[in-house]
């Protein structure tokens, strides 16, 4: 596998790193500043005769060295700074974004893209728009984290290890949000019967405010280190073929009612990108703000095109 990663800032390096850790693939690491990825990939290459993996990476700011691609992870763009909303991020980012896509794109035509940078559903819109690939060819990183965001609190609320927690968040990357309780689950037992809903909205709401919690904490820029883990997850699924289920942001063709736009849902992934995607047993409420959380990223989507 012949992985880029466009952006080497936090979540770029972080990721370059963990994927070079666990030997998914070569990795070639991009940035438009000048010097970053060669420092960046130096720098862990020189770390791998103590962790022990092979040195499979190039930095670089010349986008002839990722033609032919299996994989192209965008996290190029701006992060949050406290007191922003990602969608602050809308103007900016889409022009990073285009620009990102035009020169990706025409030569590694076969690859899957998965877009990090934020706003993330509506980034992921206008990859797969600006370049012309099949829509199951790209998608966006967000479901996983916010879904390991929410397992680790309940895990801490519940002082149990996050390892036996299993929950899954569906919708925007943001404020839409879908929380869903009723398939969230401690040790097999669903967690409606562990603590009271006051508890479960708290916890769902913390999730949903997760990255300002870190922006505001940090103080300068966003988390890293579980977006990197969460996009690791996402590109061994697709370079192992594993069609694990995984919440991401795809793009829907009728599923849950929903059409033609890019939203959080649960889809298998494998080595054609998303393989399918998987239709949960939602009640009418968790449908409804499903298709509300669809229905905001369809008129922002609207909005890109007026930019
Ligand atoms: N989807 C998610 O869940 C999630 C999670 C964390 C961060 N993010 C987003 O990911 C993006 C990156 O975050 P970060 O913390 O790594 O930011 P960062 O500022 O550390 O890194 C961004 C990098 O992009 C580079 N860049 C800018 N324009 C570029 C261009 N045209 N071509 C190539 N590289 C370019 C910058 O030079 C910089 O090195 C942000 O938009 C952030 O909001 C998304």
């Amino acid at each position: 596998m012949k992985i880029t990663i466009v952006g080497s800032g936090f979540v770029g390096q972080t990721t370059a790193m963990r994927l070079i850790q666990r030997g998914i693939g070569e990795v070639v690491l991009t940035d438009i500043v000048e010097g970053l990825p060669q420092g960046i990939a130096l720098d862990l290459k020189e770390s791998s005769p103590v962790v022990r993996f092979e040195p499979t990476i190039t930095g670089t700011n010349d986008y002839a060295e990722a033609a032919g691609s299996d994989v192209v992870v965008i996290t190029a763009g701006f992060p949050r700074q406290p007191g922003m909303s990602r969608m602050d991020l809308l103007g900016k980012n889409a022009e990073i974004m285009r620009n990102v896509v035009e020169r990706i794109a025409p030569d590694s035509p076969e690859a899957i893209v998965i877009v990090v940078t934020n706003p993330l559903d509506e980034m992921t819109f206008l990859a797969a728009e600006v370049s012309g690939f099949p829509k199951d060819r790209v998608m966006g990183m967000a479901g996983v984290l916010d879904s390991a965001r929410l397992r680790y609190f309940i895990a801490e609320e519940l002082g149990v290890s996050p390892l036996v927690v299993e929950a899954m968040t569906l919708g925007s990357h943001g404020e839409s949000m879908v929380a869903l309780p009723r398939h969230a689950t401690v040790d097999g037992k669903p967690l409606p019967e562990l603590v009271d809903e006051a508890t479960i909205d708290r916890l769902f709401q913390r999730t949903r405010d997760g990255g300002a919690e870190i922006v505001a904490l940090l103080k300068k820029g966003s988390a890293y280190y579980a977006p990197s883990a969460s996009i690791t997850q996402m590109v061994g699924a697709i370079a192992d073929d594993t069609r694990e289920v995984l919440p991401v942001s795809a793009w829907t063709t009728g599923q849950y009612g929903i059409s033609d736009v890019y939203v959080g849902v649960p889809a298998q992934l494998g080595r054609k990108g998303v393989e399918e995607i998987v239709e949960l047993d939602l009640n009418e409420d968790e449908l409804a703000a499903l298709r509300e959380a669809a229905e905001g990223i369809r008129a922002k989507c609207e909005d890109l095109s007026k930019l």
